[in-house]
């Protein structure tokens, strides 16, 4: 046996340990981008995020949407909040000071206000003003297991900026509705940019179709269409258009607390096992370790 084998086992005599718990992890980051509004980018961000914190992993989810759905939809009123993502953007303050608790003890919200609406304007005369939110994530980093970046329905530096933090890739939900693919090619196009200048490792990591309705023959061209243009990227897990699904904001709540026996939750808890099955290897059950804070 060799040397270092066995200075190892001494080192962890008595103990048990994993040998990756030696290694520092860094959260996956991904974000959530579709320049169209309402094709559930927020929806699947914050669900998708709630399922994964489930098994166990802690997730931050980011808001940079100005208009700060994903924030209410996890319960937290920006109007209250002292310390936002604007803060952290533009006048430098520690992510730390920003991180907001959710109901769910994985589950971590870096929050946005609608001051964020003049962030695009503000950062324009910043020196590596695409950068500033892999810059601000970087010290949280560490904590987390995944961070996932809800995106506002643009192009613009907001969006930019979560393209260039997102190490781990681009998730895109499409809308299962005529026309779903219009804009896309100016999306993809952009991703392409953005990894040919900002960010080497940008891929596209996922394509969710979303709102589908069975009853219709629509649904399924679109499904079809969509599996043609993504040949490898779009997820087997279709989420259907589910009542609860668009409910569950207004009561603050994720699926995953409102109506976990709905439809539309057991869409999400498959999605989330199907994206750890692809972003990790393994196979998970959602066994809600994480337990809803008291
Ligand atoms: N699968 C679904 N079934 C029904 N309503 C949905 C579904 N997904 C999203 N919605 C609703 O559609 C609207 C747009 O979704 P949202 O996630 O806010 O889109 P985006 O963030 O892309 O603008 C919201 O009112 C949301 O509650
Ligand atoms: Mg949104």
């Amino acid at each position: 046996m060799s040397r270092s084998r066995w200075s190892s086992r001494n080192f962890n005599e008595g103990r048990i340990t994993h040998p990756s718990i030696h290694i520092i992890m860094t959260a996956r980051i991904y974000c959530f981008a579709n320049q169209k509004g309402g094709v559930a980018k927020t929806t699947t961000a914050v669900n998708l995020g709630a399922y994964v914190a489930a098994t166990g992993r802690r997730v931050l989810l980011v808001d940079t949407d100005p208009q700060s759905n994903a924030t209410t939809s996890l319960g937290v009123n920006p109007r209250t909040l002292t310390t936002s993502l604007y803060d952290v953007l533009i006048d430098g303050r520690p992510v730390q000071d920003a991180l907001t608790l959710t109901e769910w003890m994985n589950l971590d919200l870096l929050p946005s206000s609608t001051d964020l609406a003049g962030a695009e304007v503000e950062m324009a005369g910043v020196m590596a003003r695409e950068r500033l939110l892999a810059r601000s994530l970087a010290p949280v980093a560490e904590k987390y297991d995944y961070i996932f970046i809800d995106e506002p329905p643009s192009l613009g530096l907001l969006t930019i900026n979560g393209l260039t933090a997102a190490t781990h890739g681009v998730i895109i939900p499409v809308q299962c509705e005529y026309l779903a693919l219009e804009g896309l090619s100016l999306l993809v196009n952009t991703i392409r940019q953005v990894r040919e200048i900002l960010n080497e490792h940008l891929k596209i990591a996922g394509v969710v179709l979303t709102m589908y309705d069975a009853r219709t023959n629509l649904g399924q061209d679109v499904v079809e269409e969509v599996r043609r243009f993504f040949p490898n990227e779009v997820f087997q897990t279709i989420i259907p258009r589910n009542v609860r699904l668009s409910e569950a904001p207004s009561h603050g709540k994720t699926i995953l607390s409102y109506a976990p026996m709905s439809a539309g939750a057991m869409a999400y808890q498959a999605l989330a096992q199907e994206f750890i099955l692809r972003a990790e290897g393994v196979r998970t059950d959602i066994v809600s370790l994480s337990q809803p804070r008291a």
